[in-house]
Order: C-alpha cells, then sequence, then structure tokens
C-alpha cells in the first residue's frame, strides 16, 4: 500500500509537470490568439467602417457642413527665401488652402525668381478646378504689426497664420480647421503659452509669461500663439483699427509681442479662451527670437503692459485640448 501510495504520488508529480508546462505552453498560444483576435478584429472593423459608410476622412466631414469654404494662409517671412519656398510647397497640397497672403517686410521687393518660381508651385498644386491665390503683402515700413494687416477682399472667413519655419502636416492642419469652425471667433492653435500672477510680488496684480515647461507642467494655458494658428479674419481689422495704437506702437519699438498682443485682443472680445490643438509640428528653420536670453522677461513686460492698457487681465486659462478621437486609441 505504501509503495503504491508513493508510486501514485511520483505519478501525480509527474503529470503536475506536465500540466504546469502545458500551462505555460497554453499562455503563449492564448497571447498569439489574442492577438490573431484583435488583428481580425481591426481588420474586420475597418471593412465595417467603410461598408456602413463610416469613412475615415476629413474630406467626408467636409461636404457635411455645407458649401466648403477654405482658409487663407498668411505667411510671415523675413530673409529666408528657401524656407518661404518650402512652407509655400508643402502648404498648396492641403486640401483646404485658398489662397496665401506672404506678408513681405523686407527693403527689397521679392526678386522675380522667388515670385516665378512660388507662381509655378501655387498653378501646377492648384488641382480640381481649385484655384489657390498667392500675394505679396509688401510693407514699406519693417513692424510686426504688418502681419496682422487687414488684407482687402479677403474671400475666406478663417486665416490661418504661420511662421515661415514651422511646418505642420495637412492633417493637423485640416483638423484644426475643422476645430475652428466649430468656434469660429477663438484663436485655435498649436502652440499654447499660459501667464501666472506673480506670487513674490504678492498680488497686486503683476504677471509672468509662462513658456511651454509651464504649460506641459500645468496643463493649462491661456494663449496660443499666432505663429501657428486659426483665426477670424475680423480680428486683422480690429488690430489694425480698433486696438489701442499705443498696443501698436509698443510691439513695433520692442520688436516683440505681436502675437500676445493678439492673444488679449481676442481674450478680450471673447471673454473665453483659445483652443489648443494637438498637431504634428516640424521645425525647418533655425530657432527663433525665443532662443535668446531674457526672452521670459521681455514677453512678461509685455503682458504687464497690455494689461495696463485693457484695465484688466482679459487672457482666460483653459485645460482643454482638441484632439483628434479618430487618432486616438484608448479612452
Ligand atoms: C475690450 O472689449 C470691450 C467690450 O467688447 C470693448 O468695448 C473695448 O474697447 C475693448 N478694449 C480694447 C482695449 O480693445
Amino acid at each position: 500500500m505504501v509503495m503504491r501510495g508513493s508510486l501514485v504520488g511520483r505519478r501525480t508529480a509527474q503529470r503536475f509537470r506536465q500540466v504546469a508546462i502545458l500551462a505555460v505552453g497554453s499562455a503563449k498560444i492564448k497571447l498569439l490568439l489574442c492577438c490573431c483576435i484583435v488583428f481580425t478584429l481591426i481588420v474586420l472593423g475597418s471593412r465595417a467602417a467603410s461598408f456602413m459608410g463610416w469613412t475615415d476622412d476629413t474630406a467626408s466631414l467636409n461636404r457635411n457642413s455645407g458649401p466648403r469654404k477654405g482658409y487663407a494662409l498668411l505667411i510671415n517671412t523675413w530673409k529666408r527665401n528657401d524656407l518661404l519656398k518650402k512652407s509655400i510647397s508643402h502648404y498648396t497640397l492641403c486640401p483646404g488652402l485658398d489662397s496665401i497672403h506672404i506678408v513681405w517686410s523686407e527693403p527689397d521687393p521679392p526678386s522675380d525668381s522667388l515670385a516665378k518660381f512660388l507662381n509655378h508651385i501655387v498653378q501646377s498644386n492648384s488641382k480640381d478646378g481649385r484655384q489657390i491665390e498667392l500675394k505679396f503683402d509688401i510693407n514699406k515700413e519693417d513692424s510686426l504689426n504688418n502681419r496682422f494687416k487687414e488684407i482687402k477682399d479677403l474671400k475666406t472667413d478663417a486665416v490661418f497664420s504661420i511662421d515661415d519655419d514651422i511646418i505642420f502636416p495637412c492633417s493637423s492642419v485640416e483638423f484644426a480647421f475643422s476645430v475652428w469652425r466649430s468656434a469660429p471667433d477663438a484663436m485655435v492653435g498649436f502652440v499654447p503659452r499660459m501667464h501666472w500672477i506673480d506670487q513674490s510680488k504678492g498680488n497686486a496684480g503683476h504677471y509672468i509669461y509662462g513658456g511651454w515647461w509651464s504649460v506641459w507642467w500645468t496643463g493649462t494655458y491661456s494663449m496660443v500663439l499666432s505663429k501657428a494658428a486659426f483665426f477670424h479674419k475680423k480680428y486683422l481689422s480690429l488690430y489694425t483699427h480698433e486696438m489701442p495704437g499705443s498696443i501698436r506702437e509698443y510691439v513695433t519699438k520692442n520688436r516683440n509681442c505681436e502675437d500676445i498682443a493678439m492673444s488679449f485682443l481676442v481674450a478680450n472680445a471673447t471673454n473665453a479662451p483659445p483652443v489648443w490643438v494637438k498637431g504634428e509640428i516640424f521645425e525647418i528653420g533655425s530657432t527663433g527670437i525665443s532662443s535668446l536670453g531674457g526672452h521670459i522677461d521681455r514677453r512678461s513686460q509685455c503682458v504687464n503692459r497690455f494689461v495696463a492698457e485693457y484695465g484688466r487681465m482679459p487672457l482666460v486659462s483653459t485645460p482643454l485640448k482638441a484632439v483628434d478621437s479618430r487618432n486616438v486609441w484608448f479612452w
């Protein structure tokens, strides 16, 4: 009995070992199976999506929103023709683009070869009955206010203001444009910034300008910079004709802060925060003024100066960020 007992015991132990090995094996097989199932579901899902008429392109979103109107690209450039050519070559491929306005403040007018090159790009990318308009807005005075000069007979309400050294994929631009159409009074952009109350000076209404790291740390923002933002064309005429001239003078003199001035203008008009849109950014130029020393101090001075002009702080903070839900997998 004892011997038998131990024999049974040994067999059971062996069996256990076999089972254990099988269990490990089956865990791998299960994982593999799960992968197969998930993959199949994705394939079926995308088939079903097109079968059910859920297509995944922005064009179909645009079709549902009545007569299609695009946006004007307002591009600020300064002695960097190679960047300008790159930018224009890229943005003319984006489907919503209606016209291009190049803010030109250099002492010499654009060269014939540059104009020829850009016109050629625009012509060859104007397809499907779409005719992109290309204009140089030539300014005698070199002032940062030039980028917000009123544009006469602009056909679209939407303006996409951009610097010549950053490029966004068309999908990001079109998404931001669709966000702007749902909130056409707001500034809708890719580069958020923040303002703080300076605690070291008490609550005496002294502010500090917060760069990207402040936004990253707190997840809130109160401005989107005009180097990459959509806004309504009415703000161009407000900036040029209604905004206090002292603010424009300050911008010209300090060669800085036209973007903060625009953020103040829109915030004062709407009493609402801007909208930060998630987008892929490609920097194609070398770094601009924001990398120079003392940048945050100068920006803070602008904020405090503009608060004094308005007699209040119009900027409104928000933690909201617009994300294209078609690109998000987990909720
Ligand atoms: C701010 O908005 C108010 C109300 O719309 C307006 O009356 C005022 O002129 C604006 N202030 C400035 C400085 O533009």
